[in-house]
């Protein structure tokens, strides 16, 4: 049985995105079968991993929305640098209004993943920028939640809901959710107004949770987004960042 773990945070530009590919691609290299899936209508995961949102005609909102097709095959792109995506585009954004009616509907993703969960060691959920429907259903599909903060002012300011998301699901849903971490991101050592994030990162979270070493701003991390490959595969590679992605790689496989 695959382990699931949500990158979650409300805010937007956070690194959830980049984090959830290049930390799928680590773990594919540690010779686990990844999954990775976006549930974010704006789809940054199916385009950073090398498709045009748009010109797709299935994605996960197909599988969301329960329609009466019997036939209905999970519309999972396979071997993308060794890895599987389950993608999204901009027709998840109608799942919003189209599930408050659907049955059981705080179960549908637990219930999409449910056939392929034995096919996978990890399933990676991207979430979107929301403490919507679509992070809530993720969030109770999940075994783990990992964190990522950017190291920026004000960059604490949403943890209090966040947490209160997660405490919500256990309480409800998912007594089993942990959070596997919090991880600082797009970090410049130089700025000192990033330290003091980061002291208070560690200061008023590490007690809920490990907090993993930052991951540095780097321009080829966004370029290689771009190019719609992890960073590993990109020619222009920043080595630190690499070699972090792989130690939080490491620590995902350990996790009981
Ligand atoms: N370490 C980094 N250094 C520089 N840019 C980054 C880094 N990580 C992510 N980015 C860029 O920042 C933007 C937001 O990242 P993204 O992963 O899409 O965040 P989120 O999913 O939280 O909205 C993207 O353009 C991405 O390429
Ligand atoms: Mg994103």
């Amino acid at each position: 049985m695959s382990k699931i773990i949500a990158l979650f945070n409300q805010a937007g530009g956070v690194a959830k995105t980049t984090l959830t590919m290049n930390l799928g691609y680590h773990l594919s290299m540690r010779q686990h079968r990844i999954l990775l899936v976006d549930i974010d209508p704006q789809a940054s995961l199916t385009s950073f991993m090398g498709k045009e949102p748009s010109s797709l005609e299935t994605t996960i909102y197909d599988a969301l929305v329960p329609k009466d097709d019997e036939q209905f095959v999970l519309p999972i792109h396979k071997n993308l640098h060794s890895m599987d995506l389950l993608p999204s585009n901009i027709e998840l954004a109608n799942a919003e209004q189209e599930l408050i009616f659907a049955e059981l509907r705080e179960l549908r993703l637990s219930q999409v993943l449910e056939p392929v969960r034995d096919n996978y060691d990890l399933i990676l959920i991207d979430c979107p920028p929301s403490l919507g429907i679509l992070s809530h259903i993720s969030l109770v599909a999940a075994n783990y939640v990992l964190v990522p903060i950017q190291c920026q002012f004000k960059a604490l300011k949403g943890t209090d809901s966040l947490l209160k998301t997660v405490a919500r699901v256990r309480k409800r849903l998912n007594p089993q959710l942990k959070i596997a971490g919090f991880i600082p991101t797009m970090y410049q050592a130089s700025t000192s107004l990033d330290n003091r994030t980061l002291e208070s990162i560690n200061e008023q979270l590490g007690e809920i949770a490990t907090i993993f070493p930052p991951l540095p701003r780097a321009t080829a991390v966004a370029e290689a987004a771009e190019l719609g490959k992890p960073l590993a595969l990109c020619s222009n590679k920043h080595k630190l960042t690499l070699q972090l992605f792989d130690q939080l790689a490491h620590a995902m496989e350990k996790m009981s």
